[in-house]
C-alpha cells in the first residue's frame, strides 16, 4: 500500500510574517491529525531555512524548482544542492506555470530532474494538458510526450513523484472530474511501468494537483492510482492544507 503524500506548493506567497501557517501545519502533525500521510511544505526559497526550522521532521520541505547546473553565473537561479544544503528533501520540476514564464522544455525539465537527482532530491514532476489540447482530444498524447521528454532514465519510488496538473484546473476552483482523473492517472501508471518496470511503476506516487480544497479531497484521493495531491491555493492556510491531508487517510 503506497503511503498517501500530500505536498503544499505556496508558489510566489509568503514572507517570514507567514511562518505562523507553517507552526499551525507542524502542531496538526505532532497531534497526529496527518498519521499515515507524507507532507511535504514547498514555500518560497527565502523561506527554506527558517520553514526547515518550524517544521523539523514533522514534515518535510521542498524547493519550487532547480537549475540544471551546480553553480555558474546564472543570476537568480538555485542549484539543487543548495536546497539540499538548507535542509530541502523534495524539488518541484516542470510546474505548468514555469514552463509557461521561463519557456521551459520537457528536455530542460529532463535536465533539473537530473539536477535534483545528483543532489539526492525527490524531484515532483509536473506535467498536464492545456484546455486547448483537451479539447482537441490530445490529452494523454500531451502527458504521453512530457513523461517521455522530462523523465531521465533511472527513475525510482524515491527520486520520482508525477504530479498529473491539468492546466485549466490550476487556480480556476474547476477541479478535474473523478472519471478524467482516473483516466489520466491509469494512463500516467502505465507508461510508467511499461518504461520503468512494474514493481517502480506501481510504487512511483501520481499526485493530483488543480484546485484540490478541503471539500473534493476526498473523493480526489480515493480515486484509483491517485496517492496524493500537489496543492496551491488551499496549502496556504493551515487549517485548510491539514484538512486535506486528512482526507488522505
Ligand atoms: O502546484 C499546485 C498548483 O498548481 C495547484 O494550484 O491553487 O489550483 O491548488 P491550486
Amino acid at each position: 500500500m503506497t503511503t498517501p503524500l500530500i505536498a503544499g506548493n505556496w508558489k510566489m506567497n509568503g514572507t517570514l510574517r507567514s511562518l505562523t501557517e507553517l507552526k499551525g501545519i507542524a502542531d496538526a502533525i505532532k497531534d497526529g491529525r496527518t498519521e499515515g500521510t507524507d507532507v511535504v511544505v514547498c514555500p518560497p526559497a527565502t523561506m527554506l531555512s527558517a520553514s526547515r526550522g518550524i517544521l523539523h521532521n514533522a514534515a518535510k520541505v521542498g524547493g519550487q524548482d532547480c537549475h540544471a547546473e551546480a553553480s555558474g553565473a546564472h543570476t537568480g537561479d538555485v542549484a539543487a544542492e543548495m536546497l539540499k544544503d538548507v535542509g530541502a528533501t523534495y524539488v518541484i520540476v516542470g510546474h505548468s506555470e514555469r514552463r509557461a514564464d521561463h519557456g521551459e522544455s520537457d528536455e530542460m525539465v529532463r535536465a533539473k530532474v537530473e539536477a535534483a537527482w545528483r543532489a539526492k532530491l525527490t524531484a515532483i514532476v509536473c506535467i498536464g494538458e492545456s484546455q486547448e489540447e483537451r479539447d482537441e482530444g490530445r490529452t494523454l498524447d500531451r502527458l504521453g510526450e512530457q513523461l517521455a521528454g522530462s523523465l531521465p532514465d533511472g527513475a525510482t519510488a524515491d527520486n520520482l513523484v508525477v504530479a498529473y496538473e491539468p492546466i485549466w484546473a490550476i487556480g480556476t476552483g474547476r477541479t478535474a472530474t473523478s472519471d478524467d482523473v482516473a483516466e489520466a492517472h491509469g494512463f500516467i501508471r502505465k507508461t510508467l511501468s511499461e518504461r520503468f518496470g512494474g514493481d517502480t511503476g506501481s510504487a512511483i506516487r501520481i499526485l493530483y494537483g488543480g484546485s484540490v480544497k478541503p471539500d473534493n479531497a476526498f473523493d480526489l484521493l480515493h480515486t484509483e492510482n491517485v496517492d496524493g495531491a500537489l496543492v496551491g491555493g488551499a496549502s496556504l492556510k493551515a487549517e485548510d492544507f491539514i484538512a486535506i491531508c486528512e482526507a488522505a487517510a
